[in-house]
């Protein structure tokens, strides 16, 4: 294998420049000829692909956004898409990939090793950290923090006007961003689609809370079965018609942002590791951190297996601290 490239694909995440920068100067130490595509799958079809030198991914370690741009191809799901992807890889000369991305990207992936043969390993580069294989994805503490943050300034407005607010936070089907931030931001309770019937505890919490606390703060999914945060701030402001109640929906400022210093680890150990297994010949594989040690799960195992649970020890702990 002389030439490997890399892209990014699907919802961008803050430390995905990070991981680039890796896979270059990675690539480039075990002899590969590095080249970026440009918005994923879609810029492979349409022959968007640069040659990138270490000088190229210089001073974007700390930027967030992804350098490569993203898409969501819906060219590459056609056969004839992926045609032209593979013939302009083999015009330049590319003989492996390293993906950044989620679930989609890593099925892309997979379809494409399996039609023309391009190995590929994938780097879990997604807010939500809903993949297996890996503790943490790419993006997930930087959105968490970002979260953070923000609930900390609606706190003030919270104190200072005893209101209850209700805070919405990114996630699609998985709790965790809602979780981490939960507890870091000290909410009182958490709705999370990995938990049904939280309501009832919520409600009850407040009724504990309200004897001795002014205002409240409860953080609500994206991907809730209660519905979203306007939908459960309703609901509550009819059991408790006298609460002054509010809605803040934090959208994607969570996905911007400079990435924190451990998603920039994270990213490089991820970029550096995908690159040492297209140099050993593996492929198919999706590269995670594991405790602290390096862990491979194959596509398909990755794409079937998205993270179906948060862990229940954080649940119980907010749980206890949340009253
Ligand atoms: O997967 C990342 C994510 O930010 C989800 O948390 C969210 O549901 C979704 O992407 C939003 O996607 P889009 O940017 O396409 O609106």
């Amino acid at each position: 294998m002389k030439n490997i490239a890399v892209f990014t694909s699907g919802g961008d995440a803050p430390g995905m420049n990070a991981c680039i920068r890796a896979v270059v100067r990675a690539g480039i130490s075990y002899g590969f000829g590095v080249y970026g595509i440009i918005r994923g799958y879609q810029g492979m079809i349409e022959n968007d692909i640069v040659p990138l030198q270490a000088s190229s991914v210089g001073n974007i370690i700390q930027n967030g956004g992804t350098m490569l741009k993203t898409a969501r191809s819906k060219d590459f799901l056609t056969a004839e898409g992926r045609k032209r992807a593979f013939e302009n890889l083999k015009q330049q000369g590319i003989e492996g990939l390293v993906c950044i991305g989620g679930e989609g990207t890593y099925t892309g992936a997979m379809v494409f090793e399996k039609e023309f043969g391009i190995p590929s390993i994938g780097c879990p580069g997604t807010i939500d950290n809903d993949i297996v294989g890996t503790d943490f994805t790419i993006g997930f503490d930087t959105a968490v923090n970002t979260a953070m943050e923000a609930i900390d300034k609606i706190r003030d407005t919270a104190d200072a006007h005893n209101r209850v607010f209700f805070v919405e936070v990114m996630g699609r089907h998985s709790g965790y961003i809602a979780l981490y931030c939960g507890i870091a931001g000290g909410a009182e309770a958490i709705l999370i689609p990995e938990r049904q019937n939280e309501w009832d505890g919520l409600v009850a919490n407040f009724a504990l809370k309200s004897r001795k606390k002014e205002f409240s703060i409860f953080i609500v999914s994206e991907g809730d079965e209660e519905g979203n945060a306007f939908e459960v701030a309703k609901r509550f402001q009819q059991v408790y018609p006298n609460s002054d109640t509010r809605v803040a929906v934090l959208g994607h400022i969570q996905r911007g942002g400079s990435p924190t210093a451990a998603d920039r680890v994270l990213a490089s150990r991820l970029g550096a590791h995908a690159v040492k297994a297209l140099f050993e010949g593996k492929r198919n594989l999706a590269v995670g951190i594991v405790g602290s040690d390096v862990a491979f799960t194959p596509f398909a195992e990755a794409i079937k297996a998205t993270k179906k649970d948060i862990p229940q020890n954080l649940w119980d702990l907010n749980i206890m601290i949340g009253k």
